[in-house]
């Protein structure tokens, strides 16, 4: 999909999206809203409890591991799965009861297959036709579609005589045929190589930008998320453990999973040996202290034991002592970068740390020993056992 739409489709698209907005007066917080939705398979709970609001035009991805539940909920807000309780709305109105066709939803499910016995175009026309659209009509829409998918003239073919890529798209286009106002994508392009499904996904956030149109997104792709997302629901073991923008996330993670989600992370275990009021000091596993200039606040425990976690942007590597909790340690690899370094250490104790270091910085080289330590107050800590962040 290399272009953009032509400047006809273009003005017809924004004049239907226009018209959309003027038939809605809700506000725009509350365009898809998720209350309290729990879902189970047979014994197997699936989705936990699960709120959250999307707003209207928003890019909402939903990141996380195999089996956390992205699925279910993306069934739960097509219809085709009845949530064992709770409530979806769009634009205001429940639609919990609703059947799949009455809800305007466009739908790209995963391998989710073309009829192969049928063209192209009668693929994208067929929600026209299930709705008995004028033939006329149909045959125009389908035109608009492969041209907004760039693929103006593959109408007559077959599936099978299109790449995987081409494929998606044709079931992109039909998905957005009868100009849903909700488009789910469920790891659309999963199946294809890394840089076709970047380019598809590029591709289509132009086109959800072009059309206006409000899009729930399931990735495990980390890389695919923060680039095309408003903003990233993380689901872990059916729950919806923080949803924020991408850059919020990476930077102040709400819990281990969500920090583990997006970017590297070193992370190690600790225990908390300091009191409310004093400096917080941490004795890692290894046996060494980590002491820094925050104050230990007053409902964390001494003796809790907790998951450390730092960026690895913030953990530096010198042949100078820089901190008091400093580590002595063997430089295992230091990579050259255009402009950055990347190490992986060791500490003398046996603790492996990823650093990333801009370009003028650490003149220091495989094999070296050097100290490492963490920038001020950059370890966050988590609770052990429910994975929460403490601090
Ligand atoms: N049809 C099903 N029958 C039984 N269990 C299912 C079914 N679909 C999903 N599950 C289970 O529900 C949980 C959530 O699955 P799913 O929503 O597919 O997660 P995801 O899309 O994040 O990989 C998993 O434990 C999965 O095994
Ligand atoms: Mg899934």
């Amino acid at each position: 999909m290399g272009r953009s739409p032509s400047p006809r489709i273009r003005m017809q698209l924004r004049s239907s999206s226009m018209s959309n907005e003027a038939s809605h007066s809700v506000d725009d917080q509350a365009f898809v809203e998720i209350s309290n939705v729990t879902h189970y398979y047979g014994d197997v709970r699936a989705l936990r409890d699960v709120s959250l609001g999307v707003a209207r035009g928003e890019f909402l991805s939903l990141l996380g591991p195999s089996g956390s539940g992205k699925t279910t909920l993306l069934r739960i807000l097509a219809g085709i799965e009845l949530p064992r309780a709770g409530a979806v709305r769009i634009r205001g109105r429940d639609v919990t009861l609703l059947p799949p066709e009455a809800r305007g939803i466009g739908v790209v499910f995963q391998n989710y297959a073309l009829f192969p016995h049928m063209s192209v175009s009668a693929n994208i026309g067929y929600p026209l036709q299930v709705r008995r659209l004028p033939k006329a009509q149909i045959r125009t829409r389908v035109d608009e579609l492969l041209d907004l998918v760039d693929l103006t003239g593959y109408g007559p073919r077959r599936p099978s005589e299109l790449s995987g890529g081409q494929q998606q798209r044709v079931a992109l286009a039909r998905a957005l045929a009868f100009h849903p106002e909700l488009l789910l994508l469920d790891e659309p392009f999963g199946a294809l190589d890394r840089r076709l499904r970047e380019q598809l996904g590029l591709a289509v956030r132009l086109l959800q930008r072009e059309l206006g149109v409000t899009t729930i997104f399931v990735t495990h792709d980390q890389d695919e998320a923060f680039t095309m997302s408003t903003r990233i629901a993380v689901m872990h073991e059916g729950e919806l453990m923080q949803i924020a923008e991408p850059t919020t996330i990476y930077r102040t993670p709400s819990d281990i999973h969500s920090a583990r989600t997006i970017g590297t992370l070193n992370e190690f275990q600790g225990t908390v040996i300091s009191e409310p009021g004093e400096r917080v000091s941490i004795r890692i596993t290894d046996g060494s202290v980590h002491r820094d200039t925050r104050t230990h606040p007053a409902e964390l425990r001494r003796g809790a034991s907790v998951s450390c976690a730092v960026r690895p942007e913030h953990v530096r590597v010198s042949h100078e002592r820089m901190g008091e909790s400093d580590f002595t340690s063997t430089v295992l690899a230091a990579i050259e970068g255009g402009g950055w370094r990347r190490f992986q250490v060791k500490t003398a104790q046996g603790l492996v740390l990823m650093s990333t270091a801009s370009g003028r910085s650490s003149a220091v080289y495989d094999g070296d020993d050097a100290y490492v330590g963490f920038a001020d107050n950059t370890l966050m800590m988590f609770d052990a056992e429910s994975g929460s962040r403490l601090i």
